[in-house]
């Protein structure tokens, strides 16, 4: 396998020194590139596309070839676990993800299996060996995978939700069956995070997009409880190296403490935490990556810079940030805006990590 030739995420994820702040985009590839929409029509479905190993491969690789990234992102979804336990995932236009069989009962929960990861999920780590060796060492693959409340939330919905009527019903009333399916698709997730790294993947990334729609109490004992059971399932070392594990629970700025004592190495954070402060109250326990408002880059580059330059100085000098997006990018962005962010952090970082 070849050398890695930059590996300041790596390093930044564990607080070791680096030249410049690392930055990559959450949802870096997706419908704001021309280039995505035009493999995506010729897939078919955004199904078709993430169980195509040689086009997942070719659209992870596309940001970066039109910009300095420093990490790629395995193509694929959150949802391909509930899928592959027999959910039925489909994407209806403009509704966002779909199940045909969602979970909502006692009796569903129990006949649930738990998937087969070297068999129902191939196409995820075929894809990710063959972007590995199409990545030549230009720079890590983060491989990720939703946390088991995220997941959770989809299978019991039945797809996106604003109110979660549903599994809070459950939640309160029924806790235990809810315990039952988080433990079973906690265990799904550590099988195939740790089929990613053994496919390739150098970092690990756990997207708990709901998890701030929880009470405080909620919140540790539904979705903390088996992000931390994630972490302690998931293999932190490959060929001599630290695989690094981020966390990211949207909305959960108020709970960084908490979050940071589950022994991951870095947390996200979503636009509406001070990344000074968060950096103050975690410490030295763990690395943060973040946390522009995705919305920022509908205004003019010269303003994308200001609100990058703020970042970075209050996070401050010293190692231990991942430039990054507080949540994945817009589909009506313009791609020169991101750019523009991108340039203003190597640009402007170099100045943070000088001894
Ligand atoms: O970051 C990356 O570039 C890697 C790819 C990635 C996708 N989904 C591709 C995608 C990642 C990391 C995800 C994770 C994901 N999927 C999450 C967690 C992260 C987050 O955004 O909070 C969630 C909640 C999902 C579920 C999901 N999949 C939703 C809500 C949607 C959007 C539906 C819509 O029409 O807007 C998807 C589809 C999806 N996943 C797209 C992409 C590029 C768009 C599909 C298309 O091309 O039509």
């Amino acid at each position: 396998m070849a050398e890695l030739k930059n590996d300041l995420l790596l390093r930044a994820l564990l607080r070791q020194p680096v030249e410049r702040t690392p930055v990559w985009m959450m949802r870096q590839a997706g419908r704001y590139l021309p280039e995505y929409r035009a493999v995506r029509t010729q897939a078919g479905s955004f199904m078709d596309l993430c169980q195509n190993p040689e086009l997942a491969c070719e659209v992870t690789l596309q940001p970066l070839d039109r910009f300095p990234l420093d990490a790629a992102i395995l193509f694929s979804d959150i949802l391909t676990i509930p899928d592959a336990m027999g959910l039925g995932l489909y994407f209806e236009q403009g509704e966002g993800p779909k199940f045909e069989r969602p979970v909502r009962d006692t009796a569903a929960i129990q006949a649930l299996p738990v998937p087969d990861v070297g068999s129902d999920l191939r196409y995820v780590t075929d894809a990710v060996s063959l972007i590995r060796r199409e990545l030549g060492g230009r720079v890590p693959l983060i491989g990720f995978s939703g946390s088991p409340w995220t997941l959770a939330t989809y299978m019991v919905e039945g797809g996106s939700s604003k109110t979660f009527s549903t599994i809070k019903g459950l939640l309160y009333d029924q806790p235990q069956a809810l315990h039952t399916l988080l433990d079973k698709t906690a265990q799904a997730v550590i099988a195939y995070l740790n089929a990613q790294v053994e496919a390739g993947a150098q970092a690990l990334m756990i997207f708990d997009t709901w998890g701030g729609a929880l009470s405080p109490s909620a919140y540790r004992e539904f979705s903390l409880r088996y992000a931390h059971q994630i972490a302690d399932g998931l293999i932190r070392e490959r060929d001599g190296r630290r695989v690094p594990v981020v966390f990211f629970t949207k909305g959960g700025g108020q709970w960084l403490e908490d979050m940071a004592a589950i022994g991951v190495d870095g947390l996200g954070l979503d636009w509406t935490t001070d990344i000074g402060d968060a950096r103050r109250r975690v410490g030295d326990r763990v690395a943060l990556q973040g946390n522009l408002d995705p919305s920022t880059l509908y205004a003019s580059p010269a303003v994308i810079r200001e609100e990058v330059a703020t970042i970075l100085a209050s996070f401050g000098k010293g190692s231990g940030h991942v430039f990054n997006l507080g949540h994945g990018i817009h589909p009506e962005v313009n791609p020169e805006h991101a750019g523009a962010m991108i340039a203003a952090v190597h640009e402007l970082s170099p100045a943070y990590h000088q001894a």
